[in-house]
């Protein structure tokens, strides 16, 4: 049977509380009670850490940081420690890490040494980076990390060649489904002189290589892959050898020739679920390898995927670009806005005629009309949606993507009734990715896929096309509409058909 935790038991029951109970029932109550009492009532400094931080006004919070404050001075270690690891939650400042330094200092007791590290590695700053001796390296490249975030975070550039490229591989992954589409513009930009190769097709990604000096900016000239890693080769699965791959001359010149400012990355063991002993591991032996590279999961512009490829695994580097600069443009969003490397996929997979009329039946944000418009060729854009915010967003969007826009026509509306929008027909290209009845439920969505058919053997011209994200297995009645593709794409969680028909 699991041993009761008193303190832990203390806490839950004080964590439901509010601030004032705390403070003028449940602290005084501590304040008053013997050396005795107040270990049995150690829980509720937990408490005060948590309520506090969550729902404490200013004012209230400032109370609590002084009364943590002073129990950092209590004869007794537990309670130090507890109030140790109270103070980050409440925010703690210069003040609390010159003590807490003081204390590190002072101590000999281990479990408190580890616990003030814990404290440190939180709320450390340049004056802890001083006292380095007495801190563990693990605690150390923390508060690095930390100093580094708040001083100069650092930024991804894209704008830099990497010169020695010979044993670097890239993982373009995108949808399943979409490998196709994805190669299709990889292949494009080869021919238009990309300076990569495809080493091979897998579900969900492309393995290419670099077949010269390339900058990030030219990966990121392809649209339809969702992120890109650079991986560094494979090993056992063993930090030590992780842990020497990571820190390898090919991973230094990668972060280097990549970053402008402190290298700190984010690191995750894919398929594992939350593993923090393993990245605290890792990130610990790569640090005593490198100390210039920084675990660091908070607004970091690397991440680190460490990938199961059976027999061993390989860490994959991870430009975190927020935003993406492909998709900047986005100024806002609709509920069930597109995956954007979707919307590009369906603009690729569209083709492109010259002069095109085009027409987003369930614009949303616009993603699609602007991957369309983007390839260029696009004369008349029309868009609709049955929601004015969402017409409001295509605008502003369009706005922000498309320096010289075509005409466009959007209007607030339900798509069948578009015989009313002046213009509306002899229409090259639908390109739509319709409800799907997941997030908002659509009455009938058999009759609404059907309507859209309908509508597209109405309006298209000889020749026209429609491009759609299907969530049904239905076809179009009739023979107007030909299918001229068909592909299942994985929308993560669920599957669509990708689409394309040719009006006849
Ligand atoms: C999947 S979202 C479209 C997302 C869009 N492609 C984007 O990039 O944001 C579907 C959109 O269809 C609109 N909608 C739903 N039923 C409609 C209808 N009958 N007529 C017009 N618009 C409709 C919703 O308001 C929603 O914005």
């Amino acid at each position: 049977m699991k041993k009761a935790n008193p303190a832990k038991e203390l806490y839950h029951r004080l964590r439901v509380l509010s601030c004032e109970q705390l403070w003028t029932e449940e602290v005084p109550a501590f304040d008053r009670a013997d050396a005795r009492g107040r270990m049995d009532r150690v829980g509720l400094i937990r408490a005060v850490g948590v309520v506090f931080s969550e729902s404490g006004t200013p004012a209230q919070r400032e109370q609590a940081r002084q009364w943590l404050r002073a129990l950092l001075h209590d004869p007794e270690e537990k309670i130090r420690r507890y109030a140790m690891t109270a103070l980050p939650k409440i925010g703690a400042e210069a003040g609390e890490e010159s003590e807490l330094l003081r204390l590190l200092e002072k101590t000999a007791s281990d479990r408190e040494k580890e616990s003030l590290s814990r404290t440190l590695e939180k709320i450390g700053g340049s004056a802890t980076l001083k006292s380095a001796a007495a801190l563990a390296s693990r605690s150390l490249q923390k508060v690095e990390a930390n100093v580094a975030r708040h001083e100069n975070p650092g930024v991804v550039c894209l704008d830099r060649p990497l010169k020695n490229f010979a044993d670097l591989r890239m993982h373009l992954h995108c949808r399943e489904g979409l490998e196709e589409i994805l190669e299709d513009e990889l292949q494009e930009q080869i021919a238009g002189g990309a300076k990569f190769r495809l080493v091979r097709r897998r579900p969900g990604r492309l393995e290419i290589a670099p077949t010269g000096p390339f900058m990030l900016a030219d990966l990121y000239a392809l649209r339809c892959f969702s992120a890109v890693g650079l991986v560094l080769g494979t090993v056992r699965n063993e930090t030590g050898e992780l842990a020497a791959l990571m820190a390898s001359p090919l991973a230094r010149q990668v972060f280097e020739t990549f970053t402008e400012g402190p290298i700190r990355y984010r690191l995750e063991f894919v398929s594992k679920g939350h593993q923090r002993a393993a990245v605290r591991g890792l990130a610990a032996r790569v640090y005593e390898l490198c100390p210039a590279l920084l675990n660091d999961p908070r607004h970091a512009p690397w991440q680190i995927n460490i990938l199961e490829t059976p027999p061993g695994c390989s860490p994959e580097l991870t430009p975190r670009l927020r935003p993406d600069p492909r998709f900047a443009y986005r100024q806002d969003d609709v509920p069930a806005a597109s995956h954007p490397p979707l919307a590009a996929a369906m603009a690729r997979l569209a083709g492109r005629m010259e002069n095109e009329t085009i027409w987003d039946p369930f614009c949303g944000s616009g993603l699609e009309l602007i991957e369309r418009t983007l390839r260029g060729g696009v004369g008349h854009v029309f868009g609709t949606d049955r929601s004015a915010e969402a017409i409001a967003i295509t605008r502003e969007n369009f706005a922000a993507a498309v320096k010289n826009p075509p005409a466009s026509t959007l209007a607030r509306g339900d798509f069948r009734d578009h015989a009313a929008i002046a213009g509306l027909k002899d229409l090259s290209l639908i390109i739509t990715n319709p409800p799907m009845g997941r997030r908002v439920p659509i009455p009938n969505l058999p009759g609404l896929i059907a309507d859209l058919f309908a509508a597209a053997a109405a309006v298209l011209r000889p020749g026209g096309r429609l491009v759609f994200a299907n969530p049904l297995p239905v076809e179009p009645r009739g023979h107007s509409l030909k299918r001229a593709f068909r592909r299942k794409v994985d929308l993560g969680g669920f599957h669509v058909n990708l689409e394309k028909y040719l009006k006849q």
